[in-house]
């Protein structure tokens, strides 16, 4: 099944995530491979701040195409290429499992924390690969939820981990996926596959209050949250004792969080 249900959604509390988001803090191991003149496939861009970033790296010649399965949040995107005074990115309505462009279309196809989310990652793999031209390179870069580790340890943040694994594999999504990319990338057929892994940390104070109130918020507020109490993974009372444990570890002068990713660079033959 390529059906998924995006179990972030777009809600403020996740957008309050995705656009802290950069090239230089999300897509360091794609850098050397982008330069001017190129054509770049964003792929689940989201409010597209790295977008942004990928669109600048490849101006004035090269242009980028950002698309995302979520047709509100294109609207951010734009916004957000807008803002920043550039003019070579176009956006597009698109199911990473059915790309609406010809073989060949693009020099870098790029999906950051999409793979996670979808039904079907060999599938999604395989149509990134079509489009992309020989020579070319095919980049995706997820996270890995049981991977993440913190101080101090907060027990609610222990049942937030459990219950984020139950609640994106019954949505269809694969939450550890960033240990899973080489063998899915090995699974489509790229033979020219470099595997690397990235991390983010939290431990300033300023970075340890937007962590955290994201994630509280995210708990009782977002798509997640409903998707968590309609599928009886959880009840309001747990989300908001785990929504409290957040703001207990942001509390923390000696808080420190880690998300691992892992980082595919696929070349095209
Ligand atoms: C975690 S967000 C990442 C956004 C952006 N790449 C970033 O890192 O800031 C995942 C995005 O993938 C999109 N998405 C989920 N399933 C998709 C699919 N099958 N095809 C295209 N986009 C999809 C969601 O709508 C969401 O905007």
């Amino acid at each position: 099944m390529a059906d998924a249900v995006y179990t972030h959604g777009h809600h403020e509390s996740v957008l309050r995530s995705h656009r802290w988001r950069t090239a230089a803090n999300s897509a360091a191991y794609l850098l050397g491979e982008l330069r001017p003149g190129l054509d770049v496939l964003d792929v689940g861009c989201g409010p597209g701040t790295i977008t942004a970033d990928l669109a600048a790296l490849v101006a004035p010649d090269g242009h980028v195409t950002a698309v995302d399965a979520a047709g509100d949040v294109l609207e951010q995107a734009r916004a957000t290429v807008r803002e920043r005074g550039l003019d070579n990115a176009r956006f597009a309505v698109a199911d990473v499992h059915a790309l609406d462009f010809p073989d060949d279309s693009f020099d870098v196809v790029h999906a950051h924390q999409v793979l996670q989310h979808v039904g079907e990652p060999v599938r999604a793999l395989r149509e990134m690969r079509r489009v992309c031209r020989p020579g070319g390179v095919v980049a995706a870069r997820d996270s890995d939820y049981a991977a993440f580790t913190w101080f101090p340890e907060v027990p609610a943040l222990d049942a937030w981990q459990e219950l984020y694994q139950r609640v994106a594999r019954a949505n269809g999504g694969e939450p550890n996926a960033g240990r899973r990319l080489l063998s899915w990338a090995r699974a489509t057929g790229f033979t020219d596959v470099t595997a690397t892994a990235a991390t983010w940390c939290y431990a300033a104070p300023d970075e340890r209050a937007w962590w955290s109130g994201l994630w509280a918020d995210r708990t009782t507020a977002s798509v997640y949250a409903k998707l968590a109490v309609d599928g009886g993974h959880a009840t309001e009372e747990e989300l908001a004792a785990i929504a409290e444990g957040w703001r207990e570890w942001g509390r923390q002068d000696d808080g420190w969080f880690l998300v691992p990713h892992g980082e595919v660079l696929c070349r095209v033959r």
